[in-house]
């Protein structure tokens, strides 16, 4: 039992946490300006004064000075009042700048898109109901859409792919693959890319992502993918696949559990299915010491169940767990599931086996 009164040290502390908190906030909107307007990458060049560095960028420098304050006193920058220089430290702009998945921009532009629909969302809380994908376009656009590109770039082939024993070589013999919710497609034509021998066929629902998708095959001269718009929910393909992928995109299914069962009944016997999907444990109490908890929490109430309500689905949310995952994946039908680590920490990778005839 609490006191009636609150432990004053207590109160004091959690004030200060409160205030990292804002003070969060607020620098990831900077953060997300920085990225979008160039002066991250100008500030990489070199120390600079507020008027080196709006000219560097194209901007005007009363706006950059104020960012400047900003940057310094959040801990983002340092500042030489000697020469009145603003620097961005080499270990910051690593996690600042480039076309990478270590570039924290395209996230801070996620977290501004889906502040957009918090009224919707609020709505949501009072009225019930969901909000369409349609309002949601920008996410993929301008945010975690670009920084899976980048993982898809860096780790797709030999970090995640690379871990699955035997995978390797069977795409290199060549086997037939499907990528379930492919969105705009760049998994499967870095994959389709790799391994010319084996065919890939990209599903989703969204006209436009297969759009984009086919667009990029197209200009990477890819005979050997494909990409289709399509339920997962009614996946029943005239020929059965050896290897099925789904990256990102279960937990966001109006109806996960069907989506499974016609996966697992999809697959060829000795087939596998590849799910990459958020790494967390299924109970609250369990993600209590996770660092990426709050932010998937927020995501999936902003941006997963929203959607998925619009549709009149399940809302498993982007925090479903491990727990969770195992059971609907056994259930589907898969007797052989295993969790394996990825190179990044927020997400695991389940490897499903269907059995030899
Ligand atoms: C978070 S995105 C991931 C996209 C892609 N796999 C990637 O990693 O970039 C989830 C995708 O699932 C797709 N999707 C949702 N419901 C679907 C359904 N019933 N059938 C096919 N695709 C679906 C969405 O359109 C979206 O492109």
């Amino acid at each position: 039992m609490e006191p009636d009164h609150p432990d004053p040290d207590r109160t004091r502390d959690f004030g200060e946490q409160l205030l990292g908190m804002l003070t969060g906030g607020m620098l990831s909107m900077l953060i997300g300006i920085g990225h979008r307007t160039g002066l991250f990458e100008a500030a990489a060049r070199g120390p600079a004064t507020s008027v080196e560095l709006a000219e560097r960028a194209g901007l005007h420098e009363r706006y950059v000075r104020e960012w400047l304050g900003a940057m310094v006193t959040g801990g983002i920058m340092e500042y030489d009042p000697a020469d009145g220089r603003h620097r961005l430290p080499a270990a910051h702009a690593a996690l600042l700048t480039g076309a990478t998945s270590r570039n924290i921009g395209p996230v801070a532009n996620s977290l501004r898109t889906l502040g957009t629909v918090l009224p919707q969302v609020e709505r949501c809380f009072a009225e019930g109901g969901g909000v369409p994908i349609a309002e949601f376009a920008a996410v993929s656009v301008g945010g975690l859409g670009e920084t899976w590109r980048h993982v898809y770039d860096e780790h797709l082939v030999d970090g995640f792919l690379g871990r699955v024993p035997g995978l390797h070589d069977r795409l290199r013999a060549g086997a037939r693959v499907l990528d379930l919710g492919c969105g705009t497609g760049h998994a499967v034509n870095v994959m389709a890319r790799e391994f010319p021998d084996s065919t890939f066929d990209g599903l989703d629902i969204a006209t436009a992502a297969i759009d984009d998708a086919e667009a990029e095959r197209a200009a990477m001269a890819l005979p050997n993918a494909a990409f289709a718009v399509g339920d997962a929910a009614e996946l029943a393909p005239d020929r059965p696949y050896d290897v099925i992928t789904a990256f990102d995109a279960v937990h966001d299914q109006a109806a996960p559990e069907v989506v499974l069962r016609r996966i697992r009944d999809a697959l060829a016997p000795g087939g596998v299915f590849v799910m990459i999907d958020t790494n967390f444990a299924t109970r609250l109490e369990d993600n209590i010491a996770n660092p990426y908890a709050p932010l998937s929490y927020g995501i999936s109430l902003l941006f997963c169940v929203p959607t998925s309500i619009a549709t009149g689905g399940s809302a498993l949310g982007a925090v479903w767990g491990q727990e969770l995952a195992r059971e609907m994946l056994t259930d589907a039908g898969f007797t052989d599931v295993r969790v394996l680590d990825t190179p990044r920490p927020q997400n695991c990778m389940y490897v499903c086996r269907t059995e030899a005839s």
